[in-house]
C-alpha cells in the first residue's frame, strides 16, 4: 500500500521585515544576512496570530468537505504551543469543523515534531487505510531583538494531509533516525524566547546529517545519484547548503550540479519567510515542488529533519503521477504577493507586544489581520479564536 502526502498547505502572517533594513539598523553588513545567512525577508506575526491560527489557516487552504469528514487524527508539531496541557490540535480541530470521531494531539521535539507526526500518521494509515491524518507544523521563532539568533526568526505553518494513495508523494519505508542529548537550542518553560548555542547547533546539525546519511546509504544501498533532490530543515537557507557540501564529493559533477540547483529552488520560500521551526523542512519541500515545474513523476526526494536537543531523521519520498495538479501554486503566490512590509520600528513594537498573563480580559482588533482565522482576545485565561468564514 502506498502512503504519503496527499496535499500540502502553507500559511505565513501578512507582515514581513526586510533583512537589509534590519541589518542597517543592527550595524551589520546586509550581505551577512542575505548571503552569509541567506535570508531576504522575515515574516512577522501580529498579536492576532499564534501557532494555532497559523496552522488552522494553512490547513483551511487545502481541505475540502470530504477531507474534513475523513480526517480521524490531527497531529500538531510545535515548539511554540499556547498551552502546556491542552493540545493545539484540539483548537484546530474545532476551528476547521473536523469529524468529531478523531484523535487530536500535540508533539514536541524542537523542529522535529512534524516529522514525528508524519511517521505516526504513516503507521496509523497502515492500520486504517480509509483514514486521513492532518499533520501540522506551526511555530513563531523568537530569539530576541538584537541577538545573534534574531536574523533567523520567522513565523508560519505547513499543513500536510497524509493518506493512502497519495497524490503528491508516497513515503518510502527506509528511514534512519538518531537521538543524542545536546544543549544546542532550548526554551525553558518560563521563557518566550529560545536560547541557542549557535555554533554548536550548526555543528550538530551537520554531524547529524552526516550520521543519518551514511547509515541510510549502508541500509538502502542507494547513493546521491538515486536522488533528484535533497531537502533540508532550514533554520536559515545557508544551513542545508553547509550540510550538503561535504557529501557532494561522493558523486559525479552532473549529479552535484543537479542537487545544488534543486537545493537552491528548495530554499526560495524559506528565504522569504524565515525559520518556521517544525514546518521549515516541509516549506522547503513545497518550495521545490512549486517552483520547479519539470521535476519528473517517479523522482526520489530526500528529506532531512533536525530538531535541536537533538533528534535527526533522513527519509525519502517518490513523486506521484500528475502531482503538480494537486499543488496550490497560485494560492501560495497570492499569499506572498499580498504581504505587507513593516519598518524595523514597527517590527520591534510588534515583537514586544504580549498577551496578559494574569487572567485579565483583552480584545484584539482582528480587522487589520487579513487571515481568515485569528486570535480575537483572551478572557479568563482562555484564548478566543475566530474563524471569520463562520
Ligand atoms: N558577507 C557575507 N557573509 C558574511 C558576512 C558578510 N559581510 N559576514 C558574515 N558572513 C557569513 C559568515 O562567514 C558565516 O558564514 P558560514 O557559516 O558559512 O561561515 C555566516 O555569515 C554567519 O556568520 P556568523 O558570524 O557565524 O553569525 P552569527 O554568529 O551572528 O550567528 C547563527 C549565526 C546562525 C549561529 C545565529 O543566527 C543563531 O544562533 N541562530 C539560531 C540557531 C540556529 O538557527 N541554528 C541552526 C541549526 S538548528
Amino acid at each position: 500500500m502506498k502512503i504519503g502526502i496527499d496535499k500540502i498547505g502553507f500559511y505565513a502572517p501578512h507582515l514581513y521585515v526586510d533583512m537589509t533594513k534590519l541589518a542597517d539598523r543592527r550595524n551589520v553588513d546586509p550581505d551577512k544576512f542575505t548571503i552569509g545567512i541567506g535570508q531576504d525577508k522575515m515574516a512577522v506575526a501580529p498579536i492576532t496570530q499564534d501557532a494555532v491560527t497559523l496552522a488552522a489557516n494553512a490547513a483551511l487552504g487545502i481541505l475540502d468537505e470530504q477531507d474534513k469528514n475523513d480526517i480521524d487524527f490531527v497531529i500538531f508539531g510545535t515548539e511554540t504551543g499556547v498551552d502546556s496541557s491542552k493540545s493545539a490540535a484540539v483548537y484546530v480541530h474545532e476551528l476547521l469543523g473536523l469529524n468529531p470521531y478523531a484523535r487530536a494531539i500535540e508533539v514536541k521535539q524542537a523542529c522535529y515534531g512534524a516529522t514525528a507526526g508524519i511517521q505516526m500518521a504513516k503507521a496509523h494509515i497502515a492500520m486504517n487505510p480509509e483514514s486521513k491524518v492532518l499533520v501540522l507544523g506551526s511555530d513563531i521563532a523568537r530569539y530576541g531583538l538584537n541577538t545573534p539568533g534574531e536574523a533567523t526568526q520567522g513565523a508560519g505553518a505547513v499543513a500536510l494531509l497524509v493518506s493512502a494513495a497519495p497524490h503528491i508523494m508516497s513515503l518510502e519505508d527506509q528511514s534512519v533516525y538518531v537521538t543524542s542529548d545536546i544543549m544546542d537550542f532550548w526554551r525553558p518553560v518560563y521563557s518566550d524566547k529560545a536560547f541557542a548555542d549557535g555554533k554548536l547547533s550548526n555543528e550538530q546539525y551537520m554531524a547529524f546529517f552526516s550520521k543519518v546519511w551514511q547509515q541510510y546509504k549502508a541500509k538502502s544501498g542507494l547513493g546521491l545519484e538515486n536522488f533528484e533532490a535533497i531537502t533540508f530543515h532550514l533554520p536559515y537557507t545557508k544551513m542545508g547548503k553547509k550540510a550538503l557540501k561535504p557529501v557532494l564529493e561522493e558523486t559525479t559533477e552532473d549529479v552535484q550540479e543537479r542537487l545544488k540547483a534543486n537545493y537552491q529552488l528548495s530554499t526560495g520560500y524559506n528565504r522569504n519567510v524565515g525559520n518556521i521551526y517544525t514546518g521549515s523542512l516541509y516549506l522547503s519541500l513545497l518550495s521545490l515542488l512549486e517552483q520547479k515545474d519539470d521535476l519528473a513523476a517517479g523522482s526520489r526526494i530526500g528529506l532531512f529533519s533536525y530538531g535541536s536537543g537533538a533528534v535527526g531523521e533522513f527519509f525519502t519520498g517518490i513523486l506521484q503521477n500528475d502531482y503538480r495538479d494537486h499543488l496550490h501554486v497560485k494560492q501560495h503566490a497570492e499569499l506572498f504577493a499580498a504581504r505587507k512590509e513593516v519598518t524595523v520600528d514597527e517590527y520591534e513594537a510588534i515583537f514586544e507586544e504580549t498577551l496578559p498573563t494574569d487572567g485579565s480580559r483583552v480584545e484584539l482588533d482582528i480587522n487589520n489581520d487579513p487571515a481568515k482565522i485569528c486570535l480575537a482576545g483572551v478572557t479568563d485565561h482562555k484564548r478566543q479564536y475566530v474563524n471569520k468564514l463562520r
